[in-house]
């Protein structure tokens, strides 16, 4: 077997670069447990280079899974890339600058809210390298004490709502009585706010009981949290509502019978009918009158039965002159004075 120069020279070759892709292999390491973060707070979320070697060169990215589209944070070339950065994570992230050096890669998260739940990973790229850690990261908030409200009668009960905000993960509602029985309440209103915080809230109705006392419960069961409310419906204030409704009927009715008495719809229609048989008959009388001037009998017989129509006293059968103007007027411009009753005109 030879062992020429030329063997010896690619043998080194071979060494150097195995040791220089051996200098550039590191671990990413961090946490194995989910990191629980208090929204509000400020967190570290670890992740540094096995050897400690300096990452001041390297690609640093951080991502969130969860999101389909850009990072939580960019280091490359030394310097920030604020491209493609998540908006909600903007001016909320950092790195320890000062620790680079000894492959320490960890992320800062300032003011943790709802939408940084998720799982993080932390990706660190050399030239010819590079090696990944994924963290969990949950988001805890608890919300405000549940403040209920008295809405008045609704379908024979007491109508309450109950309402609390702020809550991390989704959180469930319940109304219970004096005796920690769940009462059947309508569907819960659940509303997602732009940083991830949950506001639930929800109605029920409930039936005056010995005690009138109920409560308003919210609980997270993953984070083991709940918050409560109490209220008690003063029986004065169920007797007093009790009254108003009374007297809103009362006031109903007599509206109703307001409405009966002076049915203006049916006068306004009665008067329509006086006034189209009016015209229909004048119209009638004009037409005789134009047909046969000399034949002032047939004449006479029209406006007879115009008079009759109308329900006017006749004269001599007394009472009060009650025919409408419409046919006075009438009568006046034809001359027809003899029916109007009222001697001392223009005849
Ligand atoms: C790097 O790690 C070694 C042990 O693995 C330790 O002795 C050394 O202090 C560390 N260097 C820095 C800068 O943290
Ligand atoms: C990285 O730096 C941060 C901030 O100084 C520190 O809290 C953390 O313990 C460091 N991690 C490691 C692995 O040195």
């Amino acid at each position: 077997m030879e062992s020429g120069p030329d063997s010896l020279f690619v043998t080194l070759l071979l060494l150097l670069h195995s040791s220089h892709s051996e200098s550039e292999r590191f671990e990413v390491l961090g946490p194995t447990d989910t990191i629980l973060a208090v929204a509000g707070d400020d967190i570290i979320l670890p992740c540094y280079l096995k050897p400690n070697i300096s990452a001041e060169d390297m690609t640093v990215d951080w991502l969130n899974l969860d999101f389909k589209d850009g990072r939580v944070y960019r280091y490359q070339n030394r310097k920030i890339i604020r491209e493609d950065q998540i908006p909600s994570y903007i001016g909320r992230t950092s790195l320890f600058e000062e620790e680079l050096w000894r492959g320490n890669t960890s992320l800062k998260l300032s003011r943790v809210q709802g939408t940084d739940e998720g799982h993080y990973k932390c990706f660190i790229k050399a030239k010819s390298w590079d090696h990944d850690l994924i963290i969990q990261v949950l988001v805890k908030a608890v919300g405000s004490k549940p403040v209920v409200s008295i809405e008045g009668h609704r379908e024979g009960g007491m109508g309450l709502l109950c309402e609390s905000e702020g809550w991390h993960p989704e959180p469930e509602l319940v109304w219970l009585n004096s005796k920690g029985v769940h009462l059947f309440a309508g569907p819960p209103e659940i509303h997602r706010d732009f940083k991830g915080f949950y506001t639930v809230k929800q109605h029920v109705i409930v039936q005056e009981t010995d005690t009138n006392r109920f409560t308003c419960r919210v609980q997270q069961s993953q984070i083991n949290e709940k918050m409560e409310t109490e209220v008690h419906l003063p029986n004065d204030l169920t007797r007093k509502l009790d009254e108003l409704k009374a007297e809103k009927e009362v006031l109903r009715m007599e509206n109703e019978d307001f409405k009966k008495k002076f049915n203006f719809e049916n006068l306004w229609n009665q008067n329509n009918d006086i006034t189209k048989k009016l015209e229909e008959l004048i119209r009638k009388l004009d037409d005789n009158k134009k047909g046969s001037n000399d034949n002032k009998k047939g004449s006479n017989v029209v406006e007879e039965d115009l008079i009759r129509n109308l329900e006017g006293p006749r004269e001599g059968e007394g009472g009060c002159d009650s025919r409408p103007g419409i046919l006075k007027s009438y009568l006046r411009r034809t001359g027809d004075t003899h029916f109007l009753g009222d001697k001392g005109s223009d005849g």
